[in-house]
């Protein structure tokens, strides 16, 4: 066990777990922040999707010892102050989620993708968004979600 010190949704937390915990689990068991979901566990579903520094990961295969003094996490949870973010709007104006549990992900991984294409052709929506899956199939309702939220930001 190893103290580590994090930046969560702009809060300081000191954790002590293994080194070789994936964020993912520090996240949901150490503080509590579900909305990250698990998976597949092998950095191939997209379920547990987050920001580093702004910029998409897998925190279930981002063991905590990776990360670098100051890099700030986001999840879900801080995203937006009461889901007031575009791509959350545009994912109520859709009704975008069945069963919901990939959409976490999937918002995330959607946010991080806008920031470097604010104005996504569908070629870029599908591969930045390819390797995120969803069950239930609610992929053109994503898609379209994003294009609303691309407008609105
Ligand atoms: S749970 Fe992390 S990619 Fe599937
Ligand atoms: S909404 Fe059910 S897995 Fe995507």
């Amino acid at each position: 066990m190893a103290l580590y010190n994090l930046i969560v949704n702009g809060k300081n937390h000191s954790i002590d777990v293994d080194s070789d915990t994936p964020l993912l689990w520090v996240l949901r068991d150490s503080l509590h922040l579900v909305g990250t979901k698990y998976g597949c566990g092998i950095a191939q579903c997209g379920a547990c999707t987050i920001h580093l520094d702004g910029a998409s990961i897998r925190s279930c295969s981002y063991p905590i010892s990776e990360l670098e003094k100051g890099q700030k996490i986001t999840t879900i949870e801080g995203l937006s102050e009461n889901a007031t973010h575009a791509l959350q709007q545009a994912w109520q104006e859709h009704d975008v989620p069945q069963c919901g549990y990939c959409q976490a992900g999937q918002i995330m991984n959607a946010a991080s993708f806008l920031k470097d294409y604010p104005n996504p052709k569908d070629s870029e929506i599908d591969a930045a968004m390819n390797g995120n899956l969803c069950r239930c199939g609610t992929y053109l309702r994503i898609k379209k979600a994003i294009k609303t939220a691309a407008k609105n930001m």
